[in-house]
């Protein structure tokens, strides 16, 4: 039935009507009312605009769809596209928070109720997922994606994918989903954004595609280009990487848009002029052009030269025209503009609430020593830094539909539920940076972080002075929103001066002070872990950012989540991964445990090999024990699984969920392997004083890679099989593994 109706379309389409197809512009500036005269109203009427973004509210996306449906020749909707990238107006922690919390059902909730909310206001097209595979926290955009792992970067995208687009694109509240950044845009040389990328193809499909991998094949409607280049040629115009392995390789049957004016870019990229980068986007499979009208301008002069066929174009327009059918957009083109649902359902009490469970799940405690925490319901408590009372910077990167003011702030969730036996007591203590033109920078998209121009020291005096009244300092410090996210790379990635100055001062009055840790990204903590006698990291936690953090600060809710990626002790180790190569030199692990240097070994002059947080760490309020690993064969032969298992115990005094995580290590390979990769998790529910056994499936299939030779496949050995709470902390047992 598809086919035919839009082969029935694509009959009648001239050749410029089909290249408007192909045309992604942002929305530009028109009020309701004013859609139709607009200058982005005039083009749609030629049938020159595929889709919009950059667009919010329901009259204003009704108007210019009927623009679209009413003046055009052909009358064919327009999809309207958001990067509603961690929730809508209800907005969840930043991805690298999701992430943490390793649970898929939370993980595909939110993005569901992201697409609800979309989709009541007029969105039916998200940018998201964003799966890119990152191992350097200098980057800036390790805050929208799901950290350092290709295995579990995997699971995330495909629930987000199953939380989007749901099982049927057509219903009123699912949306499409777009994967990116296709590819490798997480690996920019120094961390810098945009930055070239030079790898080899056994890294690429070993560490680096798994994830968009398991979001096509989760039925992901759409893909966005990177902007970065891939072997030599940027992704935008790379043919291998669109055709070869994304619909040949992948079968992927959806469409491809450019990230924002990435065929433009492919000038400066120096692959020639608009013209001709516009015909290599084209013949290397790009399907839509965002924003800067390479294919509008040019594409038409390309086919009469031969440079570019129109049944290229053709089929790029019919993979747009094949999603808004399975949208149902032919059948109703206003299915996403009704007013009434969009006020019932944006920023619900019921989105507010699941927001605030996902919240509580993705903070890591990544230190409580003497156990400070959970805090005891009476006395004082100093609540101090520049991110204490700080609504708009709750919601954190990339959350363009958010109200940030609408945000909990830490010290108004904690007056709000901990209830009159506490005195909550505030000051700001610092700003976020001292340097006025960085604040300048980090304050963008209205997320003003309350910069105080009195000297440092005035600030600080106020906070020491509230923190000798009090039993226990709460620090809200680090990054403010946008010091991560796009076009925020970092070179120091540590908390700014005059905090730690802060800090240090308090240390000072000897009270204990837990710090609640802002962040997108990890951050170097060695000072600070040194000082402080917990640390709470937050990450940005979204809507109800204060209420999530008071329910874990006091108890109400044990953390469980675990970092997804690895925080270093300096930021010299970058990148440092948990899944890396042994070297031929590596240095003995007692060595690296103890951190002593050993000559002609790798390993630094001044500075130990080690993480300070390892990826896959996290701390609960209660005690989880591991017995050994037992395996049901220590031999196994061909394809038949094994299972590995073992008890996990609580020896606590909380209730509480573990994840636990299985790790395997090919001990000899025909290619050297990574020392150890993830493999499974399992979030494990128990109560104090109970035990589980639990149990991990394992088959060959979990034993492959790419070789060399791009050939995917098992090799039999001897294999570690490793279960535990952390990347660095695992029971070991080995296997021999014969085909
Ligand atoms: O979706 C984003 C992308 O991640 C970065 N450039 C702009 C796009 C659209 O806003």
């Amino acid at each position: 039935k598809k086919k035919v109706f839009v082969d029935n379309l694509i009959s009648k389409m001239t050749l410029d009507e089909k290249i408007g197809q192909l045309n992604l512009p942002s929305s530009g500036d028109f009020t309701t009312g004013t859609a139709q005269s607009s200058d982005i109203g005039k083009k749609i009427e030629q049938g020159l605009v595929g889709g919009l973004f950059n667009i919010k509210g329901v009259d204003k996306i009704r108007d210019v769809q009927k623009v679209a449906v009413e003046k055009s020749r052909l009358k064919i909707p327009m999809i309207f596209g958001m990067d509603v990238i961690h929730g809508y107006e209800t907005t969840f922690p930043i991805p690298l928070g999701i992430a943490s919390s390793w649970d898929m059902d939370l993980i595909q909730r939110s993005a569901q109720i992201a697409a609800q909310e979309s989709t009541a206001d007029g969105i039916n097209w998200t940018f998201s997922p964003m799966v890119d595979v990152s191992r350097d926290p200098r980057w800036g955009r390790v805050s929208e994606g799901s950290g350092e792992d290709p295995y579990l970067g995997s699971q995330i995208a495909k629930a987000m994918v199953y939380g989007y687009q749901g099982n049927d694109l057509s219903k009123k509240n699912t949306m499409l989903a777009c994967v990116k950044h296709f590819a490798l845009y997480g690996a920019g040389e120094a961390g810098r954004d945009y930055n070239t990328v030079d790898m080899s193809h056994v890294q690429m499909y070993n560490m680096y595609f798994p994830p968009y991998k398991a979001a096509v094949d989760a039925g992901a409607g759409s893909v966005m280009a990177s902007f970065n280049e891939v072997d030599g040629i940027p992704a935008t115009g790379n043919k291998w990487l669109m055709t070869d392995v994304l619909r040949k390789q992948w079968d992927f049957k959806g469409f491809v848009v450019t990230d924002y004016t990435g065929i433009n870019e492919m000038i400066d990229h120096g692959m020639g002029d608009l013209k001709q980068v516009s015909a290599l986007a084209m013949n290397a499979g790009i399907d839509m052009d965002m924003v800067g009208e390479g294919f509008l301008k040019t594409l038409k002069q390309s086919i009469s030269e031969g440079k570019v066929t129109e049944q290229t174009v053709t089929d790029a327009a019919r993979r747009i025209l094949e999603a808004k059918y399975d949208l149902g957009l032919f059948d109703d083109p206003y299915k996403y503009t009704d007013t009434k649902r969009a006020q019932k359902e944006v920023f619900s009490p019921k989105h507010l609430e699941a927001a605030k469970t996902i919240a509580s799940q993705s903070m890591v405690l990544m230190k409580n020593d003497k156990q400070v925490l959970p805090l005891k319901k009476s006395g004082t408590v100093a609540v101090i830094g520049p991110l204490g009372d700080n609504a708009m910077n709750m919601t954190g990167t990339w959350s363009v539909a958010a109200k940030h003011a609408n945000s909990i702030s830490l010290l108004r969730g904690l007056k709000e539920t901990v209830g009159k036996d506490v005195n909550f007591i505030f000051a700001k203590g610092s700003n976020v940076y001292e340097d006025a033109k960085m604040e300048e920078k980090v304050a963008m998209f209205g997320k003003d972080t309350g910069r105080d121009s009195r000297p440092a020291e005035d600030i600080r005096k106020e906070a020491l002075a509230i923190a000798n009244q009090a039993d226990v300092i709460v620090l809200a410090m680090g990054e403010s929103a946008e010091m991560s996210g796009e076009s925020s790379s970092r070179t120091d990635i540590g908390i700014p001066e005059t905090q730690k100055e802060l800090l240090r001062e308090l240390k000072k009055t000897g009270k204990p002070i837990v710090i609640v840790l802002f962040t997108g990204r990890p951050l170097v903590l060695t000072e600070e872990s040194q000082l402080a006698d917990a640390i709470l990291n937050v990450w940005f936690p979204g809507s109800m950012a204060g209420y999530a953090i008071s329910d874990v600060l006091y108890g109400k809710v044990n953390p469980s989540a675990k970092l997804p990626m690895t925080f270093p002790r300096s930021v010299g180790q970058v990148p440092l991964y948990y899944n890396s190569k042994n070297t031929g030199r590596p240095l003995s692990q007692e060595n690296t445990d103890k951190c002593t240097f050993e000559k002609f070994r790798s390993n630094y002059l001044d500075e130990c090999n080690t993480p300070l947080y390892p990826f896959g760490f996290g701390l609960s309020y209660t005690k989880f024990g591991y017995s050994d690993v037992s395996v049901s064969n220590a031999k196994p032969v061909g394809n038949t699984p094994i299972e590995a298992s073992v008890t996990l115990t609580n020896n606590g005094k909380y209730e509480g969920a573990e994840i636990v995580q299985l790790y395997i290590r090919d001990l000899v390979g025909s290619n050297t392997r990574p020392v150890k990769e993830l493999k499974g998790f399992q979030k494990v529910y128990l109560k104090a004083g109970e035990s589980k056994k639990v149990t991990f499936k394992i088959s060959p299939e979990d034993l492959k890679f790419f070789n060399n030779q791009l050939k995917y496949d098992w090799e039999a050995g001897d294999f570690d099989i490793m279960i535990g709470t952390s990347s660095s902390e695992v029971k070991t047992t080995r296997v021999n593994w014969s085909k």
